[in-house]
């Protein structure tokens, strides 16, 4: 059964962004429910709103046609999460003091579901004391927030106050209604190419986008986990409620890494890291003179290898590994040499499978079983990934 998502718009200068975002979420297959304030239909209409969700936009409180129904209070039964989106400085106002005046507030006081609010204003409005006070108050309450960005703003005024944008937007709902199978747990992730300099211009990496670690620190931290990310340099946007920790090189992660290897439950090293780094990096540019440029590497620290070393036996360790040829055996190698509870092997020469996709091929192999899996996106292996690791610690219990 689709979930379903109730959305309260308020008279903010961003309403009409939340038309894509209910087109999007309908596309995605969501039951979508549209609650709008008086001001909000000064800035869209409920005429546009209801030709996408192909449903009745509801606005006054006494509006009810069916008289056996009390639509603020039936509607949110069996609602799975209620968004207010954009939220106005007023709306914020009246929810925070538990006001009822209008089918938006009602409802929302009669919703017992998780509670998301994406505020939209004026900077100073938002950081107005008694905004930010009745915005406290709500998240005593258990209401999380969409915190507004920084820029500038409709009024002319640059500052904090503009609507999230969509992606985070998007994020924060797959967070609030997925599973928390992951609470109290802590997860080191690495993701992303390393880079070696060779000169202050130049330097060699690998083709690994981040994709498979961003999804896993998104997947984590939607199952209610602690994430912190280290990352190489990559193209892709930030994930949400992650802390993130960039870095360039081999070395760099290392570090980072090693000195957090006591502080988590789970470790997932998902970072292509290179294996050798460049001997003597050139200080100035190096020029075109010769026919031939050779160039010495030294070998970096293994990473994985010292995880290995170091780890408690109750924490769960899983390494990736991409061969071009005798996988599971290069696979099975890796986990003993390494000490991992698990490694994820990339089948490369598949198609879907490897760096830049946003699919990937895998055998998952622990020291006691390897399991193929079918071509699937990497959100959703992230979660076999996660949901395994769950396993092997409660193994371990
Ligand atoms: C052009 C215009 C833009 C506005 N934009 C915002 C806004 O972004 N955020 C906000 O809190 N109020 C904004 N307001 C003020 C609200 O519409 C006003 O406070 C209204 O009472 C909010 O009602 P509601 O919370 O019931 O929707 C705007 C008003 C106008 C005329």
């Amino acid at each position: 059964m689709s979930k379903k998502i109730i959305i309260g718009i308020t008279g903010s200068i961003a309403a009409f962004k939340s038309i894509q975002l209910i087109s999007d979420l309908v596309k995605q297959g969501y039951q979508i429910e549209v609650m709008m304030s008086e001001s909000a239909t000064r800035f869209v209409t409920p005429v546009c709103i209801q030709s996408l969700i192909k449903r009745k936009v509801y606005v006054d409180t006494f509006d009810d046609e069916n008289p056996a129904i009390i639509t603020h209070v039936d509607i949110v039964k069996d609602a799975d999460l209620f968004m207010v989106v954009p939220a106005s400085a007023h709306t914020i106002a009246k929810l925070a003091y538990g006001m009822a005046d209008n089918m938006l507030t009602s409802a929302f006081l009669a919703a017992t579901c998780p509670k998301l609010i994406a505020p939209a204003m004026n900077v100073h409005m938002y950081e107005n004391p008694i905004t930010q006070k009745n915005i406290q108050t709500l998240k005593e309450t258990g209401v999380v927030f969409v915190e507004p960005i920084s820029g500038l703003l409709a009024c002319g005024d640059t500052g904090n106050g503009k609507l999230a944008d969509e992606e985070t937007l998007l994020e924060m709902i797959d967070y609030m209604l997925a599973p928390k199978t992951l609470i109290g747990k802590k997860i080191l992730i690495s993701a992303g190419p390393t880079q070696e300099s060779i000169d202050p211009v130049r330097y060699i990496t690998n083709h690994s986008s981040g994709k498979m670690g961003y999804a896993l620190a998104k997947a984590a931290f939607q199952s209610g986990a602690q994430v912190t990310l280290v990352s190489g340099p990559t193209h892709l946007k930030k994930p949400h409620g992650v802390n993130i920790i960039d870095v360039i090189n081999a070395n760099d992660m290392y570090h980072q890494i090693i000195q957090r290897v006591h502080d988590y439950h789970y470790i997932i090293m998902s970072a292509a890291v290179g294996d050798y780094a460049v001997q003597n990096i050139a200080e100035e540019k190096i020029k075109k003179k010769e026919d031939t440029l050779l160039l010495e590497f030294h070998k970096n620290k293994d990473i994985l290898l010292e995880i290995g070393k170091r780890r408690s036996s109750a924490q769960v360790i899983c390494g990736f590994a991409m061969e071009t040829s005798n996988l599971i055996e290069n696979a099975q190698t890796k986990l003993k040499k390494k000490n991992c509870d698990m490694i994820v092997a990339n089948h490369l020469k598949v198609e879907g499978a490897g760096f830049q996709g946003d699919t990937n091929v895998v055998s998952i192999l622990t020291t006691d079983a390897v399991q193929n899996y079918d071509i699937m996106s990497k959100q959703d292996l992230a979660h076999v990934i996660l949901n395994q690791m769950k396993e092997l610690e409660e193994r371990k219990c």
